[in-house]
């Protein structure tokens, strides 16, 4: 028993001990923000005793969204992973999902906390969550981020707190903290402005499922983004160009819309091409994930405030903002990602959503997921919540991949996330295509003149010329050519169509 709290303090080994083969566990993560840590690691050992053993050992892990090494990489490597969900982003957990070993399905991220309390995934046997501080009457100060983790603690039957003191106490406050009745006594998500606070500070839960707690001061492994090149700059280019003269067309308000961008250099880039332009004002972000770009531009006063559900910086970064917490706690809140990626609040909002596509195809459908068809990359994390709801939705890509040996333009996707309806601009480092109030003929060659490659230009003109009629200028027998050229070549380049069957 620790002193200054009525809970059993714990070494990782025994909370990792007390749990069983078979069971479901929610951790605290969203990106490697606030991932437990330390239970997760003693867990995958005993999950490598066990196997020496010659006894089955696996669990099912629910986090908000991807987390780090710590977590799903020790998890995977160990094979202690039956199923996993909502989304990854870890290399040896990628791989035990393509080779079969690990069940992995990939959801919209706004559901899972319904889905979690509905009861479509089970029963939670373990809540895992890494917390600033508990009180003895239950009230937990979260870390840096929320995602899933007030729901895990009110659903699952057990609770184990890992207290990180990389963190400090001081983060009370930073989080909003709200969960929506179930239907159909549910009622409108009561946010109306990016910065309105409708919840509490802390997840108050009955301090008796607290079964212990364990210690750990290890920092985030968020990885640091290296300075943009030629390629993501450009992208970025043309996204703060092209929503400059939307504002100047009168399209987006003069005092601008929320924000929210996705993840990785791509979404890093386009934030400091916005922060950059002289005819952006500041803005405000109703967005996922806060990364590091977000920072620097809240310093120079261009981004006036993020709501997000999670503070995904490097080591360094973080602590600069916990030296300076009085400045970045009056322009930050973190929500749940139910709210955070909330489709009415979007809405409501007005928000501009940015996220990057692995495929495009000429129509507008957009494959944000998986490699040739047939792999996962990360899943569709919070794209399709933001995409589908936006006030514009964008999403941006490089016109080559693999040193050209692919292009991301392709006739037709070869998985489907995002379809035609919900795409409005795709933006690439050749230009900007505008599909709003266009057919599939006109969406075809403006993405095809503006977007793709002048490498592929052609090869992707010749794939409708001889289609006649229709609405959209498909031909089945031809529609993945491309790829096929690849699987077969290490190379789209050379794609031939012959005539239509
Ligand atoms: N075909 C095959 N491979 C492709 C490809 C294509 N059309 N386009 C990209 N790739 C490969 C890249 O070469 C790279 O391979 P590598 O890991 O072997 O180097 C890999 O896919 C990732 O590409 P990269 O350019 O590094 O991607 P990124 O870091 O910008 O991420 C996504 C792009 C789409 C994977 C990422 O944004 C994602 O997971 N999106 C879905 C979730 C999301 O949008 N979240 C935000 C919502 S808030």
């Amino acid at each position: 028993m620790n002193s200054a709290t009525p809970y059993t303090e714990m070494t990782p080994e025994e909370a990792a001990s007390l749990i069983q083969n078979g069971q479901t566990i929610g951790f605290s993560g969203f990106t490697p923000a606030g991932a437990a840590k330390a239970v997760s690691r003693a867990l995958a050992e005993r999950a490598k005793a066990e196997h020496e053993a010659g006894r089955p050992f696996q669990v099912g892990v629910v986090t908000g969204a991807s987390t780090g090494q710590s977590l799903d990489g020790v998890l995977a490597e160990a094979d202690a992973i039956a199923w996993r969900t909502p989304y990854q982003s870890n290399g040896s957990l990628r791989k035990a999902i393509n080779e079969g070993r690990t069940r992995f399905f990939d959801m919209h991220l706004s559901l899972l906390q319904q889905w979690v309390r509905y009861g479509f995934l089970g029963k939670f046997h373990w809540a895992i969550v890494e917390a600033a501080e508990v009180t003895p009457d239950g009230e937990i100060t979260l870390t840096s981020s929320v995602g899933a983790a007030n729901t895990f603690l009110n659903q699952a039957e057990k609770v184990i707190i890992e207290i990180n003191r990389f963190h400090p106490t001081k983060l009370y406050g930073l989080h909003d903290i709200y969960e929506p009745e179930d239907p159909p006594r549910r009622r409108e998500i009561p946010v109306f402005s990016v910065r309105q606070r409708c919840g509490a500070p802390v997840v108050k839960i009955d301090p008796s499922k607290i079964v212990g707690v364990v210690y750990n001061d290890q920092p985030d492994e968020v990885g640091g983004f290296k300075a943009p090149d030629a390629i993501p700059q450009k992208i970025g280019q043309n996204v703060a160009d092209f929503l400059a003269a939307e504002m100047r067309a009168g399209r987006i308000p003069l005092d601008f819309l929320p924000i929210q961008s996705g993840v990785g250099n791509i979404a890093n880039a386009v934030l400091g091409a916005m922060g950059e332009h002289p005819d952006i004002p500041a803005f405000e972000m109703y967005s996922e994930v806060i990364q590091d770009s977000v920072i620097s531009l809240m310093e120079a006063d261009r981004i006036k405030f993020a709501s997000g559900t999670s503070l995904t910086i490097g080591e360094d970064l973080m602590r600069k903002v916990y030296d300076n917490f009085d400045f970045f706690r009056r322009r930050m809140i973190l929500r749940p990602q139910e709210i955070s990626n909330n489709p009415e609040v979007v809405r409501r909002l007005g928000v501009v959503t940015i996220n990057t596509a692995i495929e495009v195809d000429i129509f507008g459908n957009v494959n944000s997921t998986h490699i040739m068809g047939n792999d996962m990359m990360n899943g569709i994390g919070g794209s399709g919540d933001f995409t589908r709801n936006a006030y514009i939705s964008i999403f941006t890509c490089p016109s080559l991949a693999k040193k050209g040996a692919i292009s991301p333009i392709v006739p037709l996707c070869s998985h489907l996330d995002h379809s035609e309806h919900s795409v409005q601009v795709v933006v690439t480092e050749q230009g900007i295509a505008d599909l709003r109030g266009k057919d599939p003929h006109e969406r075809a060659l403006e993405i095809i003149n503006k977007c793709a490659h002048p490498d592929y230009r052609d090869t992707l003109r010749g794939y409708s010329k001889d289609v006649k009629g229709g609405h959209t200028p498909q031909t089945l027998d031809r529609a993945f050519a491309m790829h096929q050229r690849f699987l077969e070549t290490g190379s789209m380049q050379g794609t031939e169509w012959g005539s239509a069957k």
